[in-house]
């Protein structure tokens, strides 16, 4: 909502930068009015229920959807380079586990960053392998922090796998059922991009001042991390939780609402009548509740959705769906969030090159409303 500033009524200020267009994109595209979303110009739920998360995540990055030899090519890239340097795979086992797995994983990346020579390299060439590179080592560290923190074993990377099966196989030790391994899929390509959120942006803004990838990706990761963006998927099943342990939707409700706090899951800065991305991914998950015979859970969604939009017109986000889908997984909540990261990774980089290819350094205005001028007390 634009306001002018208290202080200097002809300086417009749009809190949140609400409403202002900071620049083009030609990477996805939000109609929020009709709550759709459009990859490269494909409708992302025509996307999740007809390619698979490799043919999505290419298309991100190159503009068109891969063909059977650019597909093979790129997954062939991609089994091949999930290791990660034994350095890093130390220095993630090293961190404190009282720190998040968005933290370590932030550290991770980082890292990459310096143990890359050519981490400044901005040809399209060099970005693109990176960006790969980060996409194909992401579950390998994810994996990495889910079983240090279980203390178990970590297991390597296994060629012969697909991305899923792989990341399945690298934390919870086995394959996983057809229905979960969809869901996963429906989940990699619904989380992968949507224009200027705040953690794209955030790495937009790094790149605008020429910095590295890894910065920016870094960056990326810090501003995902919040409960009010990625972070909500981690907290749903908490909302989820809080409703039953009130005694009911409505009790849980009339408690939020008198403390006048946000309930995690609902509402989004641009969709005001439903997030596009929703209805494909209850879909899903509702295929694993049954699948794990917790029709309870779908129950008591829906329930709680159904109160919120009566009370407060508000509706899920993705992360609404997409908790309790990883949660029936068999994952932990701490690291639902860096597995959103393990698919913002394609929109995150497709904008680093976006930026890079027409770079203007990005610097807002402020309007001040500190102290006055005013001279130095005297000693
Ligand atoms: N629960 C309760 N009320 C909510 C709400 C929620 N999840 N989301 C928005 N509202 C209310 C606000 O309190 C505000 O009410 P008011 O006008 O009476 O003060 C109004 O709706 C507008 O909300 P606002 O916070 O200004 O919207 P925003 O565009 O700045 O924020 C979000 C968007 C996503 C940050 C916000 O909806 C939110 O915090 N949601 C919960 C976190 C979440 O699920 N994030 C994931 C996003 S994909």
């Amino acid at each position: 909502m634009a306001k002018p500033s208290s202080n200097n009524p002809d300086k417009i200020i749009f809190k949140g930068l609400d409403g202002v267009y900071a620049d083009v994109t030609a990477i996805s595209e939000v109609h929020a009015q009709e709550a759709v979303l459009t990859y490269r110009g494909y409708r992302i739920n025509e996307l999740a229920e007809h390619k698979t998360w490799e043919e999505v995540a290419y298309l991100i990055w190159h503009g068109e959807l891969p063909n059977a030899k650019q597909l093979a090519n790129f997954i062939q890239f991609e089994k091949t380079h999930r290791n990660i340097s034994p350095t890093l795979s130390r220095l993630i086992c090293s961190l404190p586990s009282s720190a998040h797995p968005m933290d370590r994983l932030r550290t991770a990346i980082s890292f990459m960053g310096c143990e890359d020579i050519g981490a400044n390299d901005h040809s399209p060439l060099g970005l693109m392998e990176r960006s790969v590179l980060m996409f194909a080592k992401l579950p390998t560290i994810v994996a990495t922090i889910y079983r240090t923190d279980k203390r178990m074993p970590i297991i390597e990377p296994n060629p012969k796998l697909d991305y899923i099966d792989n990341f399945f196989h690298m934390t919870l030790g086995g394959k996983p059922d057809p229905v979960i391994k969809r869901a996963f899929d429906v989940s990699m390509t619904l989380y992968a991009e949507h224009s200027f959120n705040a953690s794209t942006f955030a790495a937009r803004v790094v790149t605008s001042t020429l910095s590295d990838i890894y910065s920016a990706v870094t960056a990326g990761i810090g501003a995902l991390r919040g409960p009010l963006h990625g972070g909500a998927n981690e907290a749903v099943m908490g909302t989820l939780q809080d409703a039953r342990d009130a005694g009911g939707v409505d009790k849980y409700l009339a408690g939020v609402f008198a403390r006048k706090e946000k309930v995690i899951g609902f509402g989004h800065r641009v969709y005001k009548n439903g997030d596009s991305r929703v209805p494909t991914m209850t879909k899903y998950f509702h295929n694993v509740a049954k699948l794990k015979r917790r029709e309870d859970l779908i129950a008591l969604s829906d329930e709680l959705a159904a109160a919120i939009a009566r009370e407060k017109n508000l509706f899920p986000n993705l992360d609404y769906p997409a908790g309790p889908t990883y949660a029936l997984m068999g994952f932990p909540e701490s690291i639902f969030t860096p597995m959103f990261v393990m698919s913002r990774i394609t929109g995150w980089t497709a904008h680093v090159m976006e930026q890079l290819s027409d770079n203007r350094i990005i610097r807002p205005l402020s309007a001040y409303n500190g102290q006055k001028p005013r001279k130095l007390p005297k000693k």
